[in-house]
């Protein structure tokens, strides 16, 4: 596990009358990944993003787009979000029959694959595509909203995925997602997750951007 830490903003609590210039501000402030959450109306209780704001993305910044697709039958826009310049393309592991194909189709579209689990859902489902994966992604809350807070019972499915991706010799990246700070960034780092998405404690941090993220990378070791 040599990979350090990473910290993806997620811009689903930016200020989108200046997307451009908080994207930006972020990048300069260190920021590593730029998480863009797509949402449905149909498998969580939000609507949001889609291939348009990806792309908008790709001509602001040079950094790794992360798409954290939270939508039903992502297999049919895997195509989409790949055109438009996502680097990394997560589906739920809730929401795809047939995992093990749909992760396939996102190497082949030339994108990292990922796989994201719900809070409710074992890390043990994993097990057999964990050869597949290039990231797994914890949910650290129910996904559809920033803001949300930390549900510290996650906790035992990123050592456990920690443990299972060691054995494998596999260095893809684990991720968690959902109430991180600088209470349980500390915490998630412990059991093993090494990228950090992180919406309300970088673009609602009362010091600004640039503060929030200074803050959020000192909790962490260098
Ligand atoms: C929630 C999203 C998260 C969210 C995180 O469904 O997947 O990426 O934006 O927001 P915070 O950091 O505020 O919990
Ligand atoms: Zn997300």
């Amino acid at each position: 596990m040599s990979k350090s830490a990473l910290i993806a903003i997620s811009i689903l609590s930016a200020d989108f009358t200046c997307l451009r210039q908080q994207i930006l501000a972020a990048q300069e402030a260190g920021a590593d990944w730029i998480h863009v959450d797509v949402m449905d109306g149909r498998f969580v209780p939000n609507l949001t993003m889609g291939p348009f704001i990806v792309e908008a993305c790709r001509r602001i910044t040079d950094l790794p787009l992360d798409v954290h697709l939270m939508v039903e039958q992502p297999e049919s826009l895997l195509g989409a979000f790949a055109q438009a310049g996502a680097n990394t393309l997560t589906v739920h592991f809730e929401t795809c029959p047939h995992l093990h194909r749909t992760l396939q189709t996102i190497r082949e579209l030339g994108c990292q694959a990922g796989v994201v689990l719900n809070p409710g859902t074992p890390a043990t489902h994993l097990d057999p595509i964990l050869h597949l994966v290039d990231l797994v992604l914890v949910m650290s809350v129910n996904p559809g909203f920033s803001g949300g807070v930390f549900l510290p019972e996650v906790l035992p499915k990123v050592s456990y995925l920690r443990k299972r991706l060691a054995e494998r010799n596999s260095d893809a990246w684990l991720e968690i997602d959902g109430g991180m700070n600088v209470q349980t960034m500390p915490l998630a780092w412990q059991a093993g997750a090494r990228v950090f998405v992180a919406a309300s404690a970088v673009f609602k941090h009362p010091g600004g951007i640039a503060e929030g993220i200074r803050k959020l990378r000192e909790c962490l070791p260098e």
